[in-house]
């Protein structure tokens, strides 16, 4: 856990953003006093801060839509390049004259070359400040809000149809947004064998841009299928696509799907996420197969891709009747779990 980030927000008033990913999660567990305001594109960490009672906004960093000014923005930067120059290009939208917008990170997570770009944005000399193992970057508004050049943040906040995902929208800011994943390409070759061929309610778990409900609607039209992401970006790309596709169902942002309703669902497909930002949380897959086991009616079936290290079948005992391999090959195994 950040130490320079904690002090941070523990010193803060009022009158502070904290622009919270995934990588801030260990700050809010540990409950430090924060008493300004959080904006997180991840759904947990939002509630997690309300909870708290924390003010929290949850959006794909739309500074821009930010209702207030704040007089210092604290972000500990995220590790895609595109998301933290976006922040760094928008963050005066929300700043009072003369506000500052913080940088936190240790060595590996590029702060130096951000506090260069940020300055550059800024208008005003690099101002990069090591505490021990961690850098803060400081930025202030000049008093006549002149900016410089934007960065390249790869259109961070515009949906695009790409070639590579057969024109399905997609945008940076979300999970391998750019491609299909090779794990859940091949759960989808598994989808025509083991699926009811008859209407089912379907649950893509941790949906990222919706690739698997688009290949769930493309062999069973009437399908009714609902879609859940932890992450704004995701849901914003999968709504477009389940719209462009005139797909039956709804896309909703959620923990691990925990707010579906036990017994609901005929069907689960899932490829669980495994890195979170710099950290590795360990339980998410263990998560992610209760909240399918409980989302599931009593004869309905989940089919999970994993890396072929995750030892889904030993995790999956006890929550599921029959646990089958359907496929091992490129680094991934193929589950077929039934109720
Ligand atoms: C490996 S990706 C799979 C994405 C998509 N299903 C696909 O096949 O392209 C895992 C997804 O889980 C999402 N995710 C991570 N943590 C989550 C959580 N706690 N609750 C729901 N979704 C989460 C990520 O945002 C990401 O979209």
């Amino acid at each position: 856990m950040s130490t320079l980030l904690a002090q941070l927000l523990s010193d803060s008033d009022q009158d502070t953003l904290w622009i919270a990913d995934e990588n801030s999660k260990a700050q809010l567990k540990a409950g430090l006093p924060f008493r300004g305001t959080l904006l997180s594109n991840r759904w947990d960490i939002a509630q997690a801060a309300e909870q708290a009672g924390i003010t929290a906004l949850f959006s794909d960093f739309d500074l821009g839509a930010v209702e207030r000014n704040f007089s210092r923005i604290v972000y500990p930067v995220s590790k895609e390049k595109a998301a933290v120059h976006h922040v760094i290009n928008t963050a005066a939208a929300c700043l009072h004259a003369n506000g500052e917008l913080i940088l936190v990170g240790s060595k590996n997570s590029g702060i130096k070359t951000y506090a260069q770009k940020a300055a550059q944005r800024f208008g005003r000399g690099k101002n990069l400040q090591k505490h021990g193992t961690e850098y803060a970057s400081h930025n202030q508004l000049n008093s006549d809000a002149t900016l410089g050049a934007l960065l390249d943040d790869s259109n961070y906040r515009t949906l695009r149809k790409l070639d590579p995902l057969n024109g399905l929208f997609s945008k940076p800011g979300l999970f391998g947004w750019n491609k299909v994943d090779v794990g859940s390409a091949q759960l989808a070759q598994h989808f025509s064998k083991h699926l009811p061929k008859t209407p089912f309610n379907a649950l893509d778990l941790g949906c990222g841009f919706g690739y698997l409900s688009i290949q769930l609607a493309h062999l069973n039209p009437d399908a009714h299928i609902v879609a859940t992401d932890n992450n704004a970006a995701a849901l914003l790309a999968c709504q477009s696509n389940f719209d462009a596709s005139g797909i039956k169902g709804e896309v909703i942002a959620g923990d691990a799907g925990a707010q579906i309703a036990s017994g609901s669902v005929d069907v689960v497909v899932c490829n669980p996420p495994f890195h979170q930002g710099f950290q590795v949380e360990g339980d998410l897959t263990d998560r992610f197969l209760a909240e399918a086991a409980r989302a599931l009616r009593t004869d309905g079936s989940a089919l999970f891709v994993v890396n072929e290290f995750i030892p889904l079948a030993r995790k999956a005992e006890g929550l599921f009747r029959d646990v089958s391999l359907l496929e091992k090959a490129k680094g991934f195994c193929v589950f077929r779990l039934a109720k």
